[in-house]
């Protein structure tokens, strides 16, 4: 048998143990308690200020939630699963505290606008955290591309060495996904400007209350408009969980190149001993869990996504306790992503990036060859055309096991009379990535350019 519920009065039986277990929220939505209590005192002061109360209940109420918000945080606060969720167990909390005026606090409001407006504090409140987060770690990015704007490495598409680049554009192509990941989370902030405390349980209330109060107090731009939707929207959870899923198919694929780089076929990456695991067996293994958990934990926040869309579908208006679970998905999406861009950022900055393996990467594989093509095609030759002998080269080269810098100048010569001696300076990696100079492209100034408007975008965050 259960506690007398706050609901209790129209019921003849109290519930059943096992329904309270399965109906109560409080164990994961206890985290929303800052939020419920700075909402309930805006709503007792407003209600103060409108004499829908008196002022000395109001202030009663604010005091006693301002001591219950202590009794939370210093740990002497219980919470209790019959009363269901943090809502209802802060109301007790406030009752055992003052007695009867706690009763008045629920006037002109109900749980379904309450829930509303502390998911979206909530949400708000991360959604800033991640952006700080975003924020240091393309400056660590763009720390490392400034330092290696020479630094040569092959550059892949189909997994196939395609043309050379430079680590810098490399990194500074993330900065670019990264700074996306910040408006989508700055989209997510703008989508929780509304306040829809006061929509009571989906109609309104009948009372004279004062929503523009509530919502400037409580740091939103203005109440929402239609209380029906309000105590029904749940959009803005699944704006943090999409930003979020995002952001981690980003770390997802660095992580994929991380864990890539850093095996033994390839040498480009050695992971710092601190952000990297050894095995139970094999004495020689240096492995890279770190990445790969975060690739493993992008699943997983998918999966939050998923699931609170399809919870979402098939509500119909107004409020219904399916809503109760996008809870879970949000703060499990939040704790993944944060302790993923941490974890992500600082393997990373500890990381060390093997310049000559890169550089000797990127003499293999013939990624010099479009600049041969290039070559001919400048002295006249239609691209078309320079791109079929450079093919029969390639397949020259392929047959003698050479690489295009050692094909000797007669036997250029006979493939072409437009081939000349400047050839070895034009097909030099190095000369490959310095010759990109076309906006976006990986020659050095170009790149350079990327981490100066970089910069300049991260102080106009501030
Ligand atoms: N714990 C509930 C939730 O998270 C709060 C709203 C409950 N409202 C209701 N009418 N039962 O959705």
């Amino acid at each position: 048998m259960s506690d007398k519920k706050l609901w209790g009065g129209r019921f003849t039986k109290s519930t059943n143990a096992a329904v309270d277990d399965f109906n109560s929220s409080i164990r994961f939505d206890q985290r929303l308690y800052y939020f419920d209590i700075m909402g309930s005192i805006a709503h007792a002061e407003m209600l103060g200020k409108q004499n829908i109360i008196s002022s000395e209940d109001a202030e009663k109420i604010v005091n006693g939630l301002n001591e219950v918000m202590k009794d939370i945080e210093n740990g002497t606060a219980e919470f209790d699963i019959s009363a269901e969720d943090i809502h209802m167990n802060v109301e007790k909390l406030l009752t055992e505290r003052i007695g009867e005026p706690a009763k008045k606090l629920h006037t002109a409001r109900s749980r379904n606008d309450q829930v509303a407006v502390d998911s979206k504090m909530y949400t708000k409140d991360i959604a800033g955290k991640i952006k700080k987060q975003l924020v240091e770690l393309i400056a660590v990015f763009t720390k490392i591309a400034q330092e290696n704007l020479y630094t040569i490495m092959p550059g892949y598409t189909h997994m196939q060495k395609a043309q050379p680049v430079t680590l810098a554009f490399h990194m500074m192509a993330y900065v670019e996904m990264f700074k996306r990941d910040i408006h989508r989370i700055e989209n997510t902030i703008e989508n929780c400007s509304q306040m829809p405390l006061g929509s009571g349980a989906l109609a309104g209330v009948t009372y004279n209350i004062d929503r523009d109060y509530t919502a400037k107090k409580l740091g939103f731009a203005e109440p929402t408009l239609n209380a029906m939707d309000s105590v029904s929207d749940r959009d803005f959870v699944l704006d943090f969980i999409y930003s979020a899923s995002v952001v981690m198919m980003h770390l997802s694929r660095f992580s994929e190149e991380v864990i890539l780089w850093s095996t033994d076929e390839f040498g480009f990456i050695v992971l710092d001993d601190a952000y990297s695991t050894g095995s139970s067996i094999m004495p020689q293994k240096k492995n890279p869990d770190v990445a790969e958990l975060i690739r493993g934990k992008t699943g997983r926040v998918y999966g939050d996504l998923m699931g609170t869309l399809a919870m979402m579908k098939g509500l119909p208006l107004a409020y219904n306790k399916d809503m109760q679970e996008d809870k879970e998905s949000l703060f499990d999406a939040y704790d993944t992503v944060s302790s993923c861009i941490f974890m992500f950022t600082k393997m990373i900055e500890t990381a060390k990036f093997n310049k000559d393996n890169m550089a000797q990467g990127a003499e293999g594989g013939y990624t010099n060859a479009t600049d041969v093509a290039d070559y001919l095609a400048k002295k006249g030759v239609p691209f078309r055309s320079a791109h079929e002998i450079v093919g029969k080269l390639v397949l020259f080269c392929i047959e003698n096991n050479i690489t295009l810098s050692q094909v000797s100048m007669e036997q250029y010569k006979q493939i072409s009379e437009h081939f000349a001696e400047d050839i070895y300076e034009a097909i030099n990696t190095v000369n490959c990535a310095k010759q990109r100079k076309s906006y976006g492209g990986p020659a050095p100034e170009s790149v350079q350019k990327m981490i100066d408007a970089t910069e300049k975008y991260l102080e106009g965050l501030k």
